[in-house]
């Protein structure tokens, strides 16, 4: 084991926090100073969730800094851009979004107009623990509650586009995991306009390699995608219809029902009724189960509402509703065992991978089509944890430690060799390493 000694330990957390540190702005923090340098939505509560331990102050502030952004519909957008960041120096930039001509854009500050895992609320949850005041755990809860119950209440109002109680991405980038081969499908099906694609220069090689990244069919998809999206003022009336991508992700919305219990537990303590979000959260449940769990195939799978078929694609999306505390034992049993196996798990035992191995759409170095992510192992050890599969837990925490003990605070992992990919010094690689290392209780 690479991590095994406490100076080993105490040199990694002292790294971690050095690039928490480098990374953060005096408002937020950004995940890359060269990749990217304004603020993500999942980045900023995985970074919160990190921060939390070493100040819970700056955590509270990071999520504030999120919650600037919010819209008025209640969506908080995947990016709040920096207001001094050059408009070069990220592709797409606000200029792309023109979110200040959105109906229900934001005034005095630039966004993009998707979303991102709703993990925000979950954060709040964990930054409110680590205050030892109760006052002012009461005071941070109270004042970032409404605002994580509207982004909640924008999911089911707005983006239930399947009628039956799950929230639709309408772009790879909401789903965290942009060029995910479960995209493929649904993604194939977007027609490049007849001239093409209007030109776009790609900024995301400066700094990566290019066999690292999303390959350019992809991009122009992504970009063509997300013109439309803005095109029609970003509009979340008739999405199947209109827009060519609009999909229900397992791993979305065990997302959303976890930070939905987060919500529950918080609302107390924000002077709010718990009743209506442990409602809500029954109501995800069923829908996962009903919606996105194939019992033949023993798994859970996307649906493209486009076509309202299941996306028969196996990626690490599928092992997302282990998040889910009500999910029945025999199917957490499925999904821990698969978890667990040679399809996530690279011949040296790296995991958790971000494809199947096994199947034919695994590229060991390219983003998210095989490599592993700090912030998916870290999930499904939450998400093992809660269906009392501690062994499994500790050991996903442990091979998560030795990766980036080894590699150093990168970006994602080769699961078969475990060389760092991606970029240098990433944000919630170190938040989540501080977690992981706090919480065994060994800072
Ligand atoms: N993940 C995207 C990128 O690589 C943005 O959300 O730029």
């Amino acid at each position: 084991m690479t991590v095994g000694t406490a100076a080993d330990r105490e040199r990694l957390l002292a790294t971690a926090r050095s690039v928490l540190v480098r990374n953060w702005t005096g408002a937020s923090t950004v995940p890359s100073r060269q990749q990217y340098p304004h603020q993500w939505g999942w980045d900023a509560a995985f970074i919160a969730i990190g921060s939390a331990w070493l100040s819970p102050r700056r955590a509270a502030r990071e999520l504030q800094s999120q919650v600037r952004g919010q819209w008025s519909d209640g969506r908080l957008p995947h990016i709040v851009f920096h207001p001094d960041v050059a408009e070069d120096a990220y592709f797409p930039g606000p200029a792309f979004w023109r979110s200040d001509e959105a109906p229900a854009g934001p005034h005095g500050i630039r966004t993009s107009g998707l979303i991102q895992p709703p993990l925000q609320a979950r954060a709040l949850l964990e930054v409110v623990r680590h205050c030892r005041h109760s006052l002012a755990a009461r005071e941070l809860a109270r004042r970032a509650f409404p605002a994580l119950a509207a982004q909640h209440g924008y999911l089911a109002r707005r983006r239930d586009a399947g009628g039956g109680g799950l929230a639709a991405i309408v772009h790879p980038w909401e789903s965290g995991l942009d060029d995910s081969p479960a995209w493929d499908v649904p993604l194939a099906a977007v027609q490049p306009p007849p001239g093409g694609v209007a030109p776009y220069e790609r900024r995301d090689r400066r700094h990566v390699d290019p066999r690292e990244r999303p390959d350019d069919a992809a991009y122009d998809r992504f970009v063509q995608l997300a013109r439309a999206y803005r095109d029609i003022g970003y509009a979340d009336d008739r999405l199947a219809d209109r827009l060519a991508f609009c999909v229900e992700d397992p791993l979305f919305n065990a997302i959303w029902l976890w930070s939905t219990h987060a919500l529950a537990e918080l609302a107390p303590l924000a002077g709010a009724d718990a009743g209506p979000y442990r409602e809500a959260a029954a109501g995800i449940h069923h829908a996962l189960m009903s919606r996105l769990w194939d019992p033949e195939r023993r798994r859970f799978l996307p649906r493209d509402l486009t076509t309202g078929q299941a996306i028969d694609r196996y990626t690490v999306l599928s092992l997302g509703p282990l998040l889910d505390p009500e999910l029945p034992s025999d199917v957490a049993a499925t999904l821990a065992a698969d978890l667990g196996s040679e399809r996530f798990h690279g011949p040296a035992g790296h995991g958790v991978a971000s494809t199947d191995l096994t199947g034919r759409d695994f590229d060991r170095r390219r983003y998210w089509r095989g490599p592993i992510w700090v912030n998916l192992n870290w999930m499904l050890a939450r998400g093992l944890r809660q269906h009392d599969k501690v062994e499994q837990a500790d050991l996903l925490d442990a091979t998560t430690l030795d990766l980036v003990g080894a590699a150093g605070m990168r970006e994602y992992f080769d699961p078969v060799s475990g060389d760092g990919r991606g970029v240098h010094d990433f944000s919630w690689t170190a938040a989540l390493v501080v977690d992981i290392l706090s919480r065994q209780g060994l800072t």
